[in-house]
């Protein structure tokens, strides 16, 4: 401790002591590793899954840590337990969080001509509809509160395209254009809308997807930093889009894949 770090009026930028935020995805890969971060960041995470058992391992790990949060059961493809996961949420906050990150996500890759309806609807409910729905819920409180921020997972898939994925990849350009209206529809009332879009990442996702084997190498090959990403890489940037820092930033998409994808 120094002066700098001692006295509260040079509080950091992106510390989050005190925040409330909900995190959906937060049994594996990049939400566990942002629940992580948010909660080392100060905040008190409330986050959601539909795996209980690895989804209460992430929040136990947060408080054996020291930090503070709380699981809540959550299925995305269900409307009714996304309203009864806000319904709780909002209970133990006493109302809206700081912050919403949508995480959770779900990827089938095949040759699109090889796709059943099946597969889109399950697809649209976790990518799209369902993070949809939890945020309508929770958004008149924000805009009376008039702060917020709004940070959900897309995909490079939604950006650029991606073989095998194709209707994946709808849903996350889906989530993307959304997040932009959105992001012009509540900014005078001082939220902000934001969306990281990864490239591949080290997760069970992507590994139950494209395990190791020549394909896999090929990828990493194309990749200018020549690696996956870890997950905690990808909580960064979600983290960094949650705290005061980026106040100024909404309606933008970043992505974080090691040179793989550059936008102009
Ligand atoms: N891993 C990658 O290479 C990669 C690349 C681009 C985008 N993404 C996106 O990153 C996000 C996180 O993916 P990940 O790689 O960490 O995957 P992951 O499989 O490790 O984690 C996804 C989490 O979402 C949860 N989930 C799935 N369906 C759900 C449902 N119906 N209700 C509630 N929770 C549900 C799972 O239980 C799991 O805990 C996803 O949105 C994914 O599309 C990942």
């Amino acid at each position: 401790m120094n002066d700098i770090t001692n006295n509260t009026s040079w509080r950091h930028v992106t510390d989050l002591t005190g925040k409330t935020v909900v995190i959906t995805g937060c049994a594996s890969g990049i939400g566990r590793a942002t629940a992580m971060q948010f909660a080392s960041a100060g905040a008190i995470v409330y986050g959601g899954d539909r795996n209980e058992a690895d989804g209460q391992a992430t929040i136990s790990a947060i408080r054996e840590a020291g930090g503070q949060g709380d699981f809540i059961k959550l299925d995305l493809t269900s409307g009714a337990s996304i309203d009864a996961f806000v319904d709780t949420a909002v209970g133990k906050i006493g109302g809206a969080p700081d912050i919403i990150a949508n995480v959770a996500g779900l990827d089938r890759v095949m040759p699109f001509v090889e796709n059943t309806p099946d597969v889109w609807e399950l697809l649209a409910q976790v990518n799209y509809i369902g993070p949809v729905r939890m945020i309508h819920r929770f958004l008149p409180l924000m805009l009376e509160r008039r702060s917020g921020k709004i940070v959900t997972v897309a995909s490079d898939a939604g950006r650029v395209g991606s073989m095998g994925e194709t209707f994946y990849a709808g849903t996350k350009g889906a989530i993307i254009a959304f997040t932009k209206s959105l992001a012009r529809e509540t900014a005078r009332a001082g939220l902000t809308c934001n969306c990281v879009a990864p490239g591949p990442t080290d997760t069970p996702l992507f590994n139950g997807t494209i395990p190791e084997g020549k394909l896999r190498d090929a990828l990493i090959k194309a990749i200018p930093l020549k690696r996956l990403a870890q997950p905690v890489e990808i909580a960064h940037t979600i983290v960094y889009l949650a705290t005061p820092a980026t106040d100024f930033m909404t309606g933008q998409v970043i992505s974080v894949s090691g040179g793989l994808t550059m936008h102009g």
